[in-house]
């Protein structure tokens, strides 16, 4: 008989000891994912606090290279829609002044000036400091330099004529260092500024039909990485924009040499509108964003080869730790589909020779 007052049989106390035994780590990963989920929610919140302040656009000086036509001049149409005043930088005189006259279309005050200046921004770096210091002399000094002027060439290895891999690291490259250089010492003295460079996607994989181009466009990743180590304590904000496939007269020239498998692989993404890549690119800059990625592809390559690149968000950070082992599994399935048209497209073309040969 049990004791008055007693809590119950020794068996029973025996079993609800054990019991408790069993609950308590439960309890523990209950109260461990508890603070997880308080601490990634406080990171969430104050995540907008540690971001770069957003520059402004109106009455802001933007330099776009490129600016005549495609992605460059709807980048110029989108910040002088936002109050700019903007310098078009490209070779062709003709195609400039139409372009001027696009961009002033989209005026939101009688104010607003579009500049326009004609240099080649791969062959003598004096040449664009010369024309970087006219343009400020007219137009204050830049707070904007968007690099975007580029040229893209497509074929096998093989059939490039070795002259094009370094025309296109002249052009790509070097066009997008000498301007940064010609306005990085005044952004510095006056501790302002943003600085994009127009890369691809092709500058984050490197694809069939693209050894000339890729390279060039993941040496910007390099600059612009490096870069934004020595100028953040200036406050001075890079952005890497990773375009798709965009709708330009660009990419019409490209298309024109482009391999069968390249045309297959790149179709397995869509084509972009230029106005549309404009307006994610000046929103991202305008932001300080390091990384500049458009539509779910994108943004799936972008959190795939962020690397050791910078953040500019706690949002940004977490969002890369938590998504990157899915995303590898699914690039792993593109792969397999990319490589297997590529081994198609070489079987057709030995069947082919071969029933020639017949
Ligand atoms: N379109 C796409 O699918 C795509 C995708 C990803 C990335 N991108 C990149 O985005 C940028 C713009 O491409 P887009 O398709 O818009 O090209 P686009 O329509 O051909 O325009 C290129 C612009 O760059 C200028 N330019 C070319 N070489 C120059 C040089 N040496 N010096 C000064 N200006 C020069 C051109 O004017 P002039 O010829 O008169 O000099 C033109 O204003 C390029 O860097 C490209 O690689 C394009």
């Amino acid at each position: 008989m049990p004791a008055e007052g007693g809590s119950g049989s020794p068996i029973s106390d025996g079993l609800f000891v054990q019991s408790w035994w069993l609950v308590l780590p439960v309890i523990m990963l209950l109260v461990a994912a508890a603070f997880i989920v308080a601490f990634v929610l406080l990171l969430y919140m104050i995540s907008p606090l540690i971001s770069p302040k957003a520059l402004k656009l109106n009455g802001a000086h933007v330099v776009v290279t490129g600016g005549s036509s495609g992605i460059g001049k709807c980048i110029a149409m989108e910040c002088y829609r936002q109050g700019a005043f903007i310098t078009l930088v490209a070779r062709d005189e003709e195609k400039l002044l139409h372009a001027k006259k696009e961009v002033e279309k989209c005026a939101i005050n009688n104010k607003q000036v579009v500049l326009c200046i004609s240099v080649d921004v791969s062959s003598d770096y004096s040449q664009v400091e010369n024309v970087i210091k006219q343009a400020q002399e007219k137009l204050g000094p830049v707070d904007m330099l968007v690099n975007c002027a580029g040229t893209s060439i497509s074929g096998k290895f093989e059939d490039v004529q070795v002259d094009r891999f370094k025309r296109l690291m002249e052009v790509n490259y070097l066009g997008s260092v000498y301007p940064t250089r010609a306005v990085i010492t005044t952004m510095k003295e006056r501790r302002m500024g943003r600085i994009i460079f127009v890369s691809s996607q092709a500058g984050q994989i490197g694809l069939f039909g693209y050894t000339p181009y890729s390279p060039s466009k993941f040496a910007l990743r390099g600059l612009a990485e490096s870069l934004q180590m020595e100028i953040k304590p200036y406050n001075i904000y890079v952005t890497v924009a990773f375009p798709p496939d965009t709708d330009t007269p660009g990419l019409a020239e490209e298309n024109k040499t482009k391999p069968l498998e390249t045309r297959l692989i790149s179709e397995t993404a869509g084509v972009c509108q230029p106005q549309h890549v404009a307006k994610i690119v000046v929103r991202d800059a305008v932001q300080g964003n390091f990384l500049s990625s458009v539509g779910p592809d994108g943004y799936m390559l972008s959190a795939l080869t962020c690397g050791m690149s910078p953040v500019t968000s706690i949002t940004e950070g977490l969002q890369q730790i938590v998504t990157m082992g899915l995303f590898r599994t699914i690039a792993l399935f593109y792969l397999g589909s990319f490589d297997s048209i590529v081994r198609r497209c070489m079987i057709q073309r030995e069947q082919r020779a071969a029933d020639k040969h017949e």
